[in-house]
């Protein structure tokens, strides 16, 4: 999936979204659940009309583009009632009776209640400006072009029904359950795919759940109890600063995440970021890190440094072009994100570390949190083994134990699929 690159300049010469009222208690019910389900990072194009469509979308079976949600008659979903609305939402299914492709997440927008349904109708149909802008057609090949398969594989692989409350749980846990499985659709990147590109599990009780997976190039870490690479190390708290701000004791967000937190979660109210962080931390631990001892900081690599010896592959890299952010021994400081310890470091697979490297990070993810500077990118300066080596070195120093899996190869690919405007496009405040 191609992640949404926006400017939120746009945002302020329309009034789709009303940038003065966008704090989360001056949102209407209906656009609190849009942020919520965060239908503007799809829905919306660089620099686009928000709402309007036509991201493009590269999905594993040909380009997708999002279509223009606003209540334009002819373009848009001006003719949808509330029923239709309904079937596009929690079924995937088109007024016109075609077959979405799965890109829309209606697998997790299925388990959204009648109630909460009905207030998103009201927004976008009464609160949006229509807007007219035409879609454009999928590029997708025979047989793979023909949507009713798709209907097949709904009925195969998904489930349709709203929320059920787990009576074994309290109240507040089951608005994080709810939140995080239907409108926060946080598994359609966390949670790894099947053959046919279906999440494996909507559901904590299935280990597969939200234990980590790539998209588009950037793997979404595991959110389950494992110590290493999850939240298992994380508190209630660490979670939901995370989810408000975009960063905790642990790590920053960047990449996908990024926009999941400037768009989503920052305007989410503290008792939804507590309820999800809530719900995350009850899921038990995947069993992908049983083999391995808890994290703890080891100061072996650190010493090499400060006296002076560099001859680990990377060392010398890192001690000229990181060490001076990060710090000699991974710790970060108050502005930095750590690298030691970090469960993004840890991540089986180190797809994202190298592309931060690659490319930098967009800044400002949240409006409230601290003012975290952005991470410089490295494709002009440093050749496809250096990243590599650096990438490597930071996943076995300061008692990280990740494999070195980083090939330069890898790292070519990455060079050639990613690019640093996509990557750091800037994101303005909506406030
Ligand atoms: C992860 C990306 C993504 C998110 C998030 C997303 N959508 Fe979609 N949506 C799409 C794509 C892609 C399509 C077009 C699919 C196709 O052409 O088969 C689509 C199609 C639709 C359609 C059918 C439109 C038509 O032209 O008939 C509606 C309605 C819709 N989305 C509403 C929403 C709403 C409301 C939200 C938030 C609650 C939302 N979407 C969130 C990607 C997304
Ligand atoms: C000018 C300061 C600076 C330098 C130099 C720098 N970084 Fe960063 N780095 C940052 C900041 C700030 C972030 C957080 C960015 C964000 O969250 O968007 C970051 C993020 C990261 C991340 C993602 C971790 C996380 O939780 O956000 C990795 C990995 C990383 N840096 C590695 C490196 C390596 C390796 C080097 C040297 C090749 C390096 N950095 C050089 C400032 C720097
Ligand atoms: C569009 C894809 C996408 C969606 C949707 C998404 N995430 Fe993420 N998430 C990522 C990526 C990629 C990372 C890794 C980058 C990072 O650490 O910032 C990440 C990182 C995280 C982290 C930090 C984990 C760590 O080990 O450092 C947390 C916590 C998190 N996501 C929670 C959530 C929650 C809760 C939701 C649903 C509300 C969600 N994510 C939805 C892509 C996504």
């Amino acid at each position: 999936m191609k992640p949404a690159r926006f400017l939120f300049a746009a945002l302020t010469l329309v009034g789709a979204m009303d940038v003065a009222s966008s704090q989360s208690a001056d949102l209407s019910k209906g656009e609190y659940l849009a942020r919520a389900a965060n239908c503007i990072a799809c829905h919306t194009m660089s620099e686009g009309v928000p709402y309007t469509g036509g991201l493009r979308m590269a999905t594993p079976v040909g380009v997708i583009y999002s279509t223009n949600i606003t209540p334009d008659a002819e373009t848009g979903i001006g003719r949808y009632t509330l029923e239709d609305f309904d079937k596009a939402i929690r079924k995937g299914i088109a007024k016109d009776g075609h077959q979405l492709y799965p890109a829309m997440p209606y697998p997790s927008y299925s388990k959204i209640s009648d109630e909460d349904i009905k207030s998103l109708y009201d927004f976008f149909l009464k609160e949006v400006k229509p807007v007219r802008q035409k879609n454009s057609a999928p590029e997708i090949a025979w047989p793979m072009n023909m949507r009713w398969p798709l209907s097949i594989w709904n009925a195969v692989m998904t489930e349709t029904a709203p929320y059920v409350t787990n009576r074994d749980f309290d109240a507040e846990w089951n608005r994080g359950a709810y939140l995080v499985q239907g409108p926060g659709h946080c598994g359609a990147c966390h949670t790894p795919r099947g053959i046919a590109q279906q999440e494996k599990a909507y559901d904590h009780r299935d280990p597969d759940f939200l234990s980590g997976a790539v998209i588009d190039n950037w793997s979404a870490p595991n959110l389950r109890g494992d110590a290493n690479t999850g939240l298992g190390r994380w508190s209630e708290a660490d979670v939901a600063t995370y989810l408000k701000t975009g960063s905790s004791r642990f790590g920053s967000a960047f990449g996908t995440m990024h926009e999941v937190v400037a768009y989503s979660t920052q305007y989410m109210t503290d008792a939804d970021t507590k309820a999800m962080a809530k719900y995350l931390k009850s899921i038990p631990s995947s069993a992908t890190d049983h083999a391995q001892p808890v994290w703890v900081y080891n100061a072996t690599v650190t010493n090499e440094l400060k006296a002076g010896n560099t001859s680990r592959p990377g060392a010398n890299t890192y001690v000229r072009q990181c060490a001076s952010c990060h710090g000699m021994d991974g710790a970060g400081n108050a502005n930095m994100p750590p690298l030691a310890g970090n469960p993004a470091i840890l991540d089986k697979d180190p797809v994202s570390l190298i592309r931060v490297l690659l490319n930098g990070t967009a800044t400002n993810a949240n409006d409230d949190g601290p003012k975290v500077p952005n991470m410089p990118q490295f494709r002009s300066w440093l050749k496809d083994q250096e990243i590599a080596d650096v990438v490597n070195f930071m996943r076995t120093s300061w008692g990280n134990r990740a494999s070195a899996s980083a090939t330069s190869q890898r790292v070519n690919e990455l060079r050639k699929a990613t690019d640093v405007a996509d990557d750091r496009s800037v994101i303005l405040r909506m406030r």
